[in-house]
């Protein structure tokens, strides 16, 4: 059967909001910073959180000055190891293609590791993935299952490195709710969430669970369909030939897709002078098409999309 595809299926959807700026004051971090933080501490099961400007900033601030080399798998945002080599680290490419929409592990210092979770979010998470020392992070980019006008939080039951994290997000000053009472304890950086993120992620955040549930049942459908088990809230990806001209098909009929991701361990920028030997990634990278999973698809959407996309599936 043929559909005739006019509305515009974005491949993710981002909530408007507008903001009274009056509400605010001039030192940019207000009080709702602090309840956003304790509301994503109780809902994943952790005890302390801080909130920072972005996910990057976060990665950054837990390898600082760790001389470390991160294993992190080729097909992932350059961002991160952009975040990897300028906090002091090296980096090496795994063939890891499995955690695309997922949490993985970034580093493993042995007493404690740290997750970056910036493509999920989901009740408990902490407590599931995570022993106490360990840190979680996450991201609120606006395309984030929990979407945020950018911004970023780490969370841990370990108090020490939150608060550590917290005074140097907030140019090294220690915290003390007044701004003048907060004396400077190390050269630190700007990188604290402002009132403006925080106040578009709590409206989100208030109904989270709802569009989670809804995005379920866009992925129930898929995977029946595709005959996938995937579980991402974030991304839903399958693999096609001749992507280009699906993509193109695709965008002919208003449907919207996206690359997560290319490969970039034979990257311009970001490819080292070691040899290594990604056969999963070689071949996911050409392959993959992250398709319309959101809040605001219909099963009608939903079928339209897979009608079209059937066609070239792998
Ligand atoms: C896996 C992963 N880590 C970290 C980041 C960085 O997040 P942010 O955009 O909040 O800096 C991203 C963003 O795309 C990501 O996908």
């Amino acid at each position: 059967m043929e559909f005739t595809v006019n509305k515009v299926i974005s491949l993710f959807n981002i909530p408007d909001h507008k903001i009274d700026t009056s509400n605010y004051s001039h030192c940019l971090h207000d009080n709702n910073v602090s309840t956003l933080e304790s509301e994503i501490a109780v809902y994943v099961g952790a005890k302390h959180a801080v909130s920072l400007n972005s996910a990057t900033s976060a990665i950054y601030l837990a390898l600082l000055n760790k001389s470390i080399t991160v294993k992190i798998p080729s097909m992932i945002p350059p961002v991160v190891v952009n975040a990897i080599t300028t906090s002091g680290n090296k980096y090496d490419f795994t063939d890891n293609t499995d955690w695309v929409g997922d949490s993985y592990e970034l580093f493993d210092f042995g007493d404690y590791k740290i997750i970056d979770s910036a493509q999920k979010l989901e009740k408990n998470q902490f407590k599931t993935e995570c022993k106490p020392d360990d840190l979680m992070i996450f991201s609120f980019y606006p395309t984030k299952p929990l979407s945020g006008f950018d911004g970023g939080m780490i969370v841990s039951d370990d108090f020490e490195k939150i608060k550590y994290f917290k005074e140097m997000s907030l140019n090294g000053m220690s915290y003390a709710e007044n701004n003048w009472e907060r004396p400077h304890k190390y050269h630190g950086y700007k990188m604290y969430m402002n009132s403006i993120q925080a106040e578009i992620i709590l409206k989100n955040f208030s109904t989270y669970d709802k569009k989670t549930n809804k995005i379920s049942k866009v992925r129930n459908f898929y995977n029946t369909e595709f005959n996938q088990k995937k579980t991402s809230s974030h991304l839903y990806t399958v693999d096609v030939f001749d992507r280009e001209s699906v993509i193109k098909n695709l965008r002919s009929k208003n449907i919207y897709t996206g690359i997560h991701y290319h490969s970039l361990h034979d990257d311009p920028v970001y490819a080292l002078n070691t040899k290594g030997n990604y056969p999963e990634t070689e071949k996911k990278s050409k392959t993959t098409l992250s398709i319309p999973m959101h809040e605001n698809i219909s099963m009608e959407d939903a079928k339209m999309v897979y009608q079209e996309v059937i066609k070239n599936i792998i």
